[in-house]
């Protein structure tokens, strides 16, 4: 549980979220047109709107699959380590692979599983994050599409959590602790 009060500033709108998408699925399109079945690798938890508002998007032929890594646990800071918490159902060999994930912070999540989904020889592997805080990078790492390049704002919502809560609002909003 959180344990100081805070309140939640809207900083992008479902809106915005909405419109950035469309674009976004237009380059993965583009990218993806000669693909005879695009699999698109949801990272739990956090991707779990993200992935679903973008598939919907997507006129391409696809297939779903999921991927749980966790470096966080319950905390605001990164313990660096990444754990696979659960693998893929399905083989990637030779496939085209489109890895989602929600936000993209010191590197360390995306740059684990891209090398790991790498090993398993795709045909095409690329990466989309719907956020991402150039500023807090520790590994030199970029994901060939974002969203929205972000300042180093503690950010919530639209599937991504404090301590659990708030991954269901509707917009990216920024937590504001209302007591020192
Ligand atoms: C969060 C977020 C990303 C990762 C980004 O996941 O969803 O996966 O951290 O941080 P990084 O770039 O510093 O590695 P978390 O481990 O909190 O799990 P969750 O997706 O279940 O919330």
């Amino acid at each position: 549980m959180p344990t100081r009060p805070y309140v939640i500033d809207e900083m992008i709108s479902a809106k915005a979220i909405a419109a950035r998408i469309e674009d976004l699925c237009r380059e993965i399109q583009g990218e993806f047109k000669d693909t005879d079945k695009l699999v698109v690798v949801g990272l739990l938890r956090g991707s779990f709107v993200f992935i679903a508002d973008l598939v919907r998007e997507l006129d391409l032929p696809i297939e779903v699959d999921f991927l749980e890594a966790s470096s966080y646990g319950d905390g605001m800071e990164s313990t660096r380590e990444v754990r696979i918490l659960k693998d893929l159902r399905g083989a990637i060999e030779g496939r085209d692979v489109l890895v989602v994930e929600d936000i993209v912070d010191t590197g360390h999540t995306l740059n684990h599983v891209t090398h790991l989904l790498d090993s398993r020889l795709p045909a095409r592997l690329k990466s989309i994050a719907l956020l991402d805080k150039p500023s807090r990078r520790e590994v030199d790492f970029k994901a060939d599409w974002t969203g929205f390049e972000i300042p180093d704002e503690f950010v919530v919502g639209y599937g991504i959590d404090f301590a659990q809560r708030n991954r269901n609002l509707p917009f990216i909003g920024k937590v504001r602790f209302t007591q020192d």
